[in-house]
Order: C-alpha cells, then sequence, then structure tokens
C-alpha cells in the first residue's frame, strides 16, 4: 500500500508539471483527491490494516495528499498566467487604448437656477421653508383671500384631486388639489412662526396649462417678510438686490401696477433685457423688459387667515417663476427644452 502511495505521487508530479491548462488542472485535481480519485481507492482498503501500521501508512497519505495539492496550487497559477499573457499577446485585449471616459451627471439648469436663486435670499438673512405640492384648496386660494367664485381663480386653472382615490389622506373639510403657486407656503409659514421673520419658499407647482411657453409642472421660488412697519420701499430694496446680485449689477428694475388678491398694492417686476441692453428685441418683444416676479404688499385678509392682527403687523411677498429666470440667464429661448432631458442640452450645463 505504501509502494501504491509513491507511486501515486510520482505519477501526480509527472502529471500535474506539465497541465498547461485551468481546466486540465482541475481533471487532475478530481483524478487524484477527488471523492473517487486516485488516493482514495488507495486508502480504501486501510481499515483493514492493524492499528500500528494504519498509524505509519496514515503520515505517508498525508504527506501525499499535500504534496499533490501544492502541485495543484502551482499549475493553477502557472496556467492563469500563461491565459493572461496569451490573451496580452492576442487581438482579444489592446492594454494600449485608452480608457472608457465617465461622464459625471450634473445639476439640471432648473434645480441650479432655483438653488442660487435661495442662495442669493439666503444672503439677505431669509430662511428657507417649504410646504406640501398637495394642497388643501382653503391653504391655495381661500386663506390667501381667494374666496370660492372669485374671478381671480380663473388666473390659476387647478388640478383637483379625486376626493375618492386621496382614501385616508383627506382630513379637512376642504377640496384638495396639486398647488397652482407656492404662496399657500406664506400662510402655513405664519402659522407656525412669530414675526418678524423672512423666508423663502421654493418647489414645484401645477397648473392645467400645456403649449409653447407653459408647462403642467413648474417651479416657483416664494418670499416673505413680515415685521413692524415693512414699507413697500423695502420691498423694492430688497428685489432690486436680488436682481442686481442675480442678474449682474448693470441690471435695472422696473415696478408695474399689478393686481393680486393676497397683495395691496401689487408690483409685476421686469428687469432690463439682457439680450439687447434694453433697446428691444425679440427676446423681449420689443420693449426692452423682461417680466421675472410678482410682488406686493401682504393684504389684510391674509395676516387675518395667519391669526396675526393687521393692525400690528404689515410684511411684503413676492413670488417668481424659476424656469423663466432660467431661461433669462442662459439664453434658453424654448422652454421646452427644460422638460426634454435631451442629454445633448443638459451637458451644456
Ligand atoms: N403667487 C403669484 C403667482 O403665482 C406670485 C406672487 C407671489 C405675487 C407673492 C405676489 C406675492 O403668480
Amino acid at each position: 500500500m505504501r509502494d501504491r502511495l509513491l507511486a501515486l505521487a510520482e505519477a501526480a508530479r509527472r502529471d500535474i508539471t506539465v497541465a498547461s491548462e485551468p481546466s486540465a488542472v482541475e481533471a487532475l485535481r478530481v483524478r487524484f483527491l477527488g471523492k473517487k480519485g486516485e488516493l482514495s481507492g488507495v486508502l480504501g482498503g486501510m481499515g483493514k490494516l492493524p492499528p500500528e501500521e494504519r498509524r505509519a501508512l496514515g503520515e505517508v497519505a498525508n504527506q501525499v495528499k499535500a504534496e499533490i495539492e501544492k502541485l495543484l496550487v502551482e499549475a493553477i497559477q502557472r496556467a492563469e498566467e500563461a491565459a493572461l499573457e496569451a490573451e496580452l499577446r492576442g487581438p482579444k485585449l489592446d492594454v494600449t487604448l485608452p480608457g472608457r471616459a465617465v461622464t459625471p451627471g450634473s445639476r439640471h439648469p432648473v434645480s441650479r437656477t432655483m438653488e442660487d436663486i435661495v442662495r442669493t435670499f439666503q444672503r439677505l438673512g431669509f430662511e428657507v421653508a417649504h410646504g406640501p405640492e398637495i394642497e388643501l384648496d382653503y391653504f391655495n386660494f381661500e386663506a390667501l383671500n381667494l374666496p370660492k367664485d372669485h374671478p381671480a381663480r380663473d388666473m390659476q386653472d387647478t388640478f383637483y384631486m379625486d376626493e375618492a382615490s386621496l382614501g385616508h389622506a383627506k382630513k379637512a373639510d376642504s377640496p384638495v388639489l396639486l398647488r397652482t403657486h407656492t404662496s399657500p407656503v406664506q400662510v402655513r409659514y405664519m402659522l407656525e412662526h412669530k414675526p418678524p421673520f423672512r423666508a423663502v419658499m421654493p418647489g414645484r407647482v401645477y397648473r392645467r396649462d400645456s403649449d409653447l411657453t407653459h408647462t403642467p409642472m413648474f417651479h416657483q421660488v416664494e418670499g416673505l417678510l413680515v415685521g413692524k412697519d415693512v414699507s413697500f420701499a423695502e420691498l423694492k430694496g430688497t428685489l432690486d438686490a436680488f436682481v442686481k446680485a442675480f442678474f449682474g449689477s448693470d441690471t435695472r428694475t422696473r415696478f408695474r401696477p399689478s393686481f393680486f388678491p393676497f397683495t395691496e398694492p401689487s408690483a409685476e417686476v421686469d428687469i432690463s433685457c439682457a439680450s439687447c441692453g434694453g433697446k428691444g428685441c425679440r427676446v423681449c418683444k420689443m420693449t426692452g423688459w423682461l417680466e421675472v416676479l410678482g410682488s406686493g404688499m401682504v393684504h389684510p385678509n391674509v395676516f387675518k387667515a395667519s391669526g396675526y392682527d393687521p393692525n400690528e403687523v404689515t410684511g411684503y411677498a413676492f413670488g417668481m417663476g424659476v424656469e423663466r429666470i432660467a431661461m433669462r440667464r442662459y439664453r434658453i429661448d424654448d422652454l421646452r427644452m427644460l422638460f426634454e432631458n435631451d442629454s445633448r442640452f443638459l451637458e451644456q450645463f
């Protein structure tokens, strides 16, 4: 039996050292060490031997097994190195090819613009606040001085939610809708804070609108400042400072009287057209001005809905459309480019 073991080791040495492929090495491992392999074959009869002989033979068997294992490990390494070298020499792998460039993503121009608007106001001392996109009619309209049947509700075509689909989510006794502007966050913020304060509220808004210059979802940034004896002059000064910080110090502002139910007086703010410097061009429709935001002094009824005494506090509010500002800023002349997610367009930002 001892001779058979030594012969086995001899055969292993001879065959394993010349194996050149991983699959051949594996076949040899099965042949010598497998469950039904040659080593098991030789050791099968060991149980019948007297204990003394068994111990001596066991020692030899262990040595043989260890040697074969070592031979196999070496053979596997040799075979793998040879395979790799063959590949390097052959046509399959060209290590001189330049690596494939990883294209990193970039922030969408709308996100970028919204973040920059918010940051500009943060530098002016404004906090940042958020409100829900699925909103109650109460906050979106009623609390903002737009009672039911108010004609100004038509200014904003609204997506109402199917009440049945809301299930348990609907608690309050007010219709549920997708907010048409970020102004409801004004009321939510006032209910939770004590003046004086100033805050901006960025977010998505929705309107039943879809054409060349309108998308059913877009972004706004709302602003609200409340305190004692806040004046319209402060509103003008703050918005002028924002415009100059954001669009460049040579940008001029123009305040035009306007109407919003939740502010009185109200003004729309235009900035001088950067494309023509105010002379008039296609971008500004020959007016020299571009409209960028709505604003005004907070209406007493909005203060009342927020639990404030309009005789005690005053404040101003403003709201701006982010897509429009992004278009002005990056000179994009088609709103749809912002929503098509064409990487050839987005890569440029
Ligand atoms: N919510 C108004 C809009 O969507 C903008 C606005 C906000 C106007 C705050 C005045 C004050 O058009």
